[in-house]
């Protein structure tokens, strides 16, 4: 005889599953094919990495504006770890990344305009997201043709190999992920620097540009410009630097992040707070970064940094500190061709030197600044007697152990000092 509680259990399980059939949303990819692609609306149409350390798809940059990007799964927030064509987001409704039928990874906006393509011509490919974080296209006898690891935006992952046309740009803010204007790349000189870079000025902050290279157990000699970072969390680099994670040892996940405070530094995630925590910095203060309070700003640790505008100086834009200071102009003087000094100890704009002169008196100095129309101020040095007259106040920086004073140029009548 048959059993009836059978069909009575098997007939609601049945309709329970026809009922949510509609409603489930796709299992996240592991590969996309010839023709198959991603698209914006839905936020669970991804590409993960086999172990599931990796997703690739649409990032949310902004109100209705996505990136296509690389993230980590497993931090708290969406981990950003690579972007195409990061400074143009798309719409947040028909936009895709399509696998063409020539080889290409496409990204195309509502109107399939095309933002980004890995420019390659193939048949029969595949992409896929490796467990490094690399995102592959390969050819049917599974030869990479592109690779994300390539083109590196803001982090190094480990195994990422950084070569002489490999660079990577902070962010513009927190937050962001569109390109700011400090970058990490291997000089002409085959160092590894961290520069501030914008058209108009541009200035290398680290390897501390106090010392030569040397100084810092760095070297020139080797023109192969390659580094990387391996999977116990030590960073080896051509240029003889070598740079070792606090917490040094396999299993750990890690990246190293140029941020958008032009802080590089390595990042490691703790997988059960799903946290990052730094476990090795470049800098070891935000004032030794350059133009962190733009031109004729200073940086200050009070104890933590900020910026301030020397005295007569008035802020540009409070929300930015970057855009530096500007002179308060006293109208009725700034004919005048008297001069006079206005001291700030321990205090340092660096660089726009018109030269370094050893051994002057601070009064030599003081004249060649007070004589020269184009001397904004003068470094002086007690203990050496060096002098330094400048043509411009950039990347300042106040701090007891500075042990440099400046004095900034004014018209004699002016009056607010
Ligand atoms: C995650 O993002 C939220 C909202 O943007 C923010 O408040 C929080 O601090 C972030 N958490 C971490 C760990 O970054
Ligand atoms: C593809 O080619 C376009 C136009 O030549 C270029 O702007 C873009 O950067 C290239 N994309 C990649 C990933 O190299
Ligand atoms: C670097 O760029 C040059 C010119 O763009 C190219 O010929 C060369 O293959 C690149 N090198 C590497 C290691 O990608
Ligand atoms: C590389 O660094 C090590 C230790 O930091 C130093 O002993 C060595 O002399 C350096 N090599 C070169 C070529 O500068
Ligand atoms: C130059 O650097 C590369 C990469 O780090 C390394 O493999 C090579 O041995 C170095 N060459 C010399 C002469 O030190
Ligand atoms: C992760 O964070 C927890 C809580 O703060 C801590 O107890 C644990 O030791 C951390 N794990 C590692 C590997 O640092
Ligand atoms: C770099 O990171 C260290 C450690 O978190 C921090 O003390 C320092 O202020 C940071 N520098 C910048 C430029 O943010
Ligand atoms: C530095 O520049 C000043 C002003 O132009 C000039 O008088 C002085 O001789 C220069 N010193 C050297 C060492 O070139």
């Amino acid at each position: 005889m048959r059993n009836p509680t059978m069909s009575t259990i098997v007939i609601p399980l049945f309709l329970i599953f026809l009922l949510l059939l509609p409603f489930a949303s796709p299992a996240p990819r592991i590969s996309l094919t010839s023709h198959s692609f991603l698209s914006v609306e839905d936020d669970s149409d991804i590409l993960i990495s086999q172990d599931k350390s990796f997703a690739c798809g649409f990032y949310e940059v902004g109100t209705n504006a996505f990136t296509f990007s690389i993230w980590f799964l497993n931090s708290k927030n969406k981990t950003v770890v690579w972007t195409a064509n990061r400074d143009r987001p798309v719409n947040g409704h028909g936009s895709r990344v399509t696998m063409r039928e020539n080889g290409n990874l496409v990204l195309t906006d509502y109107d399939d305009t095309v933002i980004w393509s890995t420019n390659i011509s193939s048949t029969r490919d595949q992409s896929q997201l490796l467990d490094t974080g690399n995102l592959v296209v390969k050819d049917k006898d599974g030869k990479v043709l592109w690779q994300s690891f390539d083109y590196p935006t803001d982090t190094l992952l480990p195994n990422q190999v950084f070569h002489k046309n490999s660079s990577l740009v902070s962010a513009a803010a927190g937050g962001l992920l569109s390109s700011g204007h400090y970058k990490f790349y291997f000089d002409i000189d085959y160092v590894l620097i961290l520069i501030y870079d914008t058209p108009e000025f541009d200035s290398i902050y680290w390897p501390d540009p106090d010392h030569i290279v040397w100084d810092d157990g760095r070297s020139g000699y080797n023109s192969s410009r390659s580094a990387v970072l391996d999977d116990m969390g030590k960073f080896v680099s051509s240029d003889n630097l070598t740079i070792r994670a606090s917490d040094l040892g396999p299993g750990i996940r890690r990246r190293l992040t140029l941020d958008y405070d032009g802080n590089l530094s390595l990042h490691s995630l703790n997988e059960s707070t799903e946290m990052w925590s730094i476990s090795w910095v470049a800098l070891s203060s935000a004032c030794l970064v350059h133009s962190l309070c733009g031109r004729n700003g200073i940086c200050v640790y009070t104890p933590t940094s900020h910026c301030t505008c020397p005295p007569g100086f008035e802020v540009n834009d409070p929300s930015d500190w970057s855009k530096g200071c500007k002179r308060k102009y006293d109208i009725n003087c700034h004919k005048s061709h008297e001069v006079k000094f206005f001291e700030l100890p321990h205090t340092d704009f660096w660089g726009s030197d018109v030269n370094g002169t050893l051994s002057l008196s601070f009064r030599a100095c003081r004249k060649i600044c007070r004589v020269d129309r184009s001397c904004e101020a003068f470094g002086y040095k007690k203990e050496s007697g060096k002098c330094y007259p400048k043509t411009a106040l950039h990347n300042g920086r106040s701090h007891p152990g500075v042990d440099n004073n400046i004095y900034i140029k004014f018209p004699r009548c002016v009056e607010t000092l």
